[in-house]
């Protein structure tokens, strides 16, 4: 298979993200190592990457055998193993400005200089977690959306030390994968995470105030909007806590208007966050 994309591709965190990225490579042709935190976080991010090929495989869009694209897949304990000859080395550990700054450091340190890094962050500064590598024109951020494997788009984040020829080559990797990039200046909540976070927490104090039930307020923007799925349905899928931290975030950076509202606060206390725990603002068997 030609491969269009790097030939070798490291992804630091094989969790929801990490695997479905380190999956996408994988079926472009490129050997992906991905870097877990211990044995059974591996053996997890294994299975994970091995059930996305399963399902891609069952919907016939998988070329090649699952046992075949496993093959070129390697975990990995330490990022510090990490191939030398790496091309693109993507993080995708959790939402921490400490951690993600850690874990790119010692992928610089540990490929060549010529490797691209880049990160998955939803929404922290793309130009604050450059800051602390060495070679900064050769960082972006690549956000990937979740599901990875059946999501058309990547946002592909450009800080004011990104080398300009790197957005396009980025671009050409991302259309490999076969989806689409759009270009967007580092700020926060780029523009994805900035408009869908705000429609959630504007339909979550809908909520509040009682102008309708969830499943109005999803069913007006699915039908009336056209939107694949509701802003409560949609945050259900990324996570009530998830979406928390970000609106946390960008109500500091960006001001009131991304203020959570309490039934947010309350719902993630109460341990409802979303599909993942069977109920949100919606309820899942
Ligand atoms: N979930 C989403 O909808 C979504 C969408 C776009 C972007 N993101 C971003 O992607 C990133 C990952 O999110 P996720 O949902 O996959 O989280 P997750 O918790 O599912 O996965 C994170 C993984 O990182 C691993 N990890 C933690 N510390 C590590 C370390 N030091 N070295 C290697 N691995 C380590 C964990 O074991 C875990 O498997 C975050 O920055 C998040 O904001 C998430």
């Amino acid at each position: 298979m030609s491969v269009a994309v790097p030939a070798r591709v490291g992804v630091i965190g094989g969790g929801r993200m990490g695997a479905g990225i380190a999956q996408a490579f994988l079926t472009a042709g490129a050997r992906v190592e991905v870097v877990e935190a211990g044995g059974e976080a591996a053996e997890a991010a294994r299975g994970r990457v091995a059930d996305g090929l399963e399902e891609t495989a069952r919907r016939g869009k998988l070329d090649g055998d699952v046992g075949t694209v496993l093959e070129r897949l390697t975990l990995l304990d330490s990022v510090a193993d990490l191939d030398v000859g790496t091309g693109l080395v993507v993080e995708a550990v959790p939402e921490r400005a400490d951690l993600k700054i850690e874990v790119l450091g010692a992928a610089e340190a540990a490929v060549s200089p010529d490797a691209v890094l880049a990160t998955n962050t939803s929404s922290l500064s793309v130009t604050e977690l450059a800051s602390a590598l060495e070679h900064p024109a050769r960082f972006l951020g690549l956000h990937f959306f979740n599901p990875v494997p059946a999501s058309k788009l990547v946002e592909v984040v450009v800080a004011p030390e990104t080398d300009p020829q790197l957005v396009g080559t980025a671009g050409g990797w991302v259309r490999a994968l076969g989806k689409t990039d759009v270009v967007v200046k580092d700020s926060p909540g780029f523009a994805s995470s900035r408009l869908g976070v705000l429609l959630g927490l504007e339909a979550i104090r809908m909520l509040e105030e009682g102008v309708a039930d969830a499943e109005a307020i999803d069913t007006a923007m699915e039908l009336g909007y056209r939107h694949p799925m509701g802003p409560l349905r949609s945050t259900d899928l990324v996570g009530l806590d998830v979406r928390l931290a970000i609106a946390e975030y960008l109500h500091r950076t960006l001001g009131e208007r991304f203020a959570p509202p309490q039934l947010l606060r309350d719902k993630v206390a109460a341990g409802e966050l979303g599909r993942k725990t069977g109920r949100g603002f919606h309820t899942y068997d």
